[in-house]
């Protein structure tokens, strides 16, 4: 959510003239876009505007913004925190930044917008202004959230659930795919619920009309919640070519105590069922993860319960958080809080376990054939062999060497479609070859083909 935000942030600045600079101390504008889901997010936020504030004083007409959900939040109070701040704008702000960002540079003042949207304004992308040629692009579907799980600020912050229209995404989609893209992620803080409420398509039926999108290869969505994951949304992964084999699923817990307390509204026996019926439809199918570790009452054998999930379910990563009070949300109030030092070690036990199955279930890989799309070369070797990376349909990482060129611009593979053999499987990425025996000579900008 926040990638896409500040995507949009950088283009509509630089529709106002705007440049993007290597370095904050070289910029007459620094923007720092902010997420309030943990509070480890807002004490780094902190300490970046402490170490920006010498800039200010070196130059004066630097201007400095907070924007995002922790400005939304706070509002006034930040502008008086941090007194070098000039700007403090809300998640519905966004598309008024320019011209706050013209009156705070005309009138030397200081602003906070954290006010609603203007009504009949949507979020847009512009498409290709500052970021084109990049393959894979953010598309947000859906704002805000109704779910209210006990530990999360979102619903507070981001407000009600509200959908776009389909028209909007589509024609955003086609103007990102006319600008280089090749892959787009649907955003939204629970998918599965797009539209209900304004009575559109449903997100099965957008996913149909995305797929049309001609030029577009992958379609990714994230996130679905386990409670909504419904039967036509797992049909689409057999319908729907361009639909990654791969489903973001979090399931917070695996104490059913626990998940009544988060407010998730299902058990860990419908999640076991959900994860097993995808399984047995589409095998190769990759399902990742969200769990919070030392929610307010966890015990050691609610935590157990957690790692047993894990053993069962094996899922390919895992993004674990340690629990923190947010503002306004209800376990704020628990008093049976865990320690903070029983909370690292919970998650550190659990990252070990993950890491030892995400091992193994890459090696597994080994030997097999996999589609990549490339994003760019990620290294030139000291032999200046040229290394790309991409990712698999599941959403793996897969490093590979072109051998034929000497550098990435003689023979650009990004955006292609490469069909490689995995060699290697790593924590956080694979190392393949590609199985083309014919020089795989592209073009850049050209539409790239089918797999090689
Ligand atoms: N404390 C810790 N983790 C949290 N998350 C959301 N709110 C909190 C919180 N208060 C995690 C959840 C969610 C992910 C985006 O962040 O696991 O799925
Ligand atoms: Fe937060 Fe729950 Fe909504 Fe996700 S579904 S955004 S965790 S309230």
């Amino acid at each position: 959510m926040n990638v896409y935000d500040s995507e949009r942030i950088g283009e509509l600045m630089s529709r106002s003239g705007y440049e993007v600079v290597d370095s904050a101390d070289q910029a007459d504008l620094v923007i720092v876009n902010t997420c309030a889901i943990r509070d480890k997010a807002e004490q780094k936020l902190y300490s970046l505007l402490g170490r920006l504030a010498p800039l200010k004083q070196q130059n004066p007409d630097m201007i400095l913004a907070v924007g995002g959900c922790v400005a939304q939040q706070e509002g006034a109070a930040m502008l008086v925190r941090v007194r070098c701040l000039d700007l403090v704008f809300g998640t519905d702000a966004l598309n008024r930044l320019p011209s706050l960002v013209d009156r705070i540079a005309l009138k030397k003042t200081r602003i906070v917008d954290v006010g609603p949207r203007a009504s009949g304004q949507d979020h847009q992308h512009f498409g290709g202004l500052i970021s084109g040629g990049s393959v894979s692009r953010f598309v947000t579907i859906m704002r805000g959230c109704d779910n209210y799980c006990t530990y999360c600020v979102v619903p507070f912050v981001r407000g009600r659930e509200t959908s776009r229209q389909p028209e909007q995404i589509i024609s955003e989609i086609k103007m990102l795919v006319s600008a280089g893209a090749r892959e787009v992620t649907l955003l939204g803080q629970n998918v599965n619920s797009y539209g209900d409420k304004e009575g559109l398509v449903s997100f099965p039926d957008l996913l149909a009309r995305v797929n049309k999108v001609s030029g577009l290869e992958r379609i990714r969505f994230t996130t679905s919640h386990p409670k909504d994951l419904s039967e036509e949304l797992m049909v689409a992964f057999g319908r729907l070519e361009k639909l990654c084999r791969h489903i973001h699923l979090p399931v917070q817990s695996g104490s059913d105590k626990i998940l009544h307390r988060m407010n998730r509204k299902y058990t860990r026996a419908h999640f076991a069922e959900r994860v097993a019926r995808l399984r047995a439809d589409y095998p190769d199918i990759a399902i990742t993860s969200d769990i919070i570790v030392g929610f307010p009452g966890e015990t050691e054998s609610d935590f157990d319960m957690t790692l047993d999930l894990i053993r069962g379910i094996r899922f390919d990563s895992l993004f674990a958080f340690k629990y923190s009070d947010r503002p306004n949300a209800a376990a704020a109030q628990f008093t049976d809080k865990i320690p903070a030092k029983e909370k690292s070690r919970r998650l550190n036990a659990l990252l070990d376990l993950q890491q030892q199955i995400t091992l193994e279930k890459n090696k597994t890989l080994i030997g097999t054939k996999q589609v990549i799309l490339v994003e760019g070369f990620s290294k030139i070797s000291a032999t200046k062999e040229v290394q790309w990376s991409g990712r698999t349909s599941t959403n793996k990482i897969v490093n590979f060497r072109d051998d034929r060129a000497q550098s990435p611009h003689a023979n650009d593979l990004t955006g292609r479609l490469i069909t490689v053999v995995i060699k290697k499987g790593f924590f956080h990425s694979l190392l393949g070859t590609p199985v083309t025996k014919a020089p795989i000579h592209v073009r850049w900008k050209g539409v790239p083909s089918r797999a090689a």
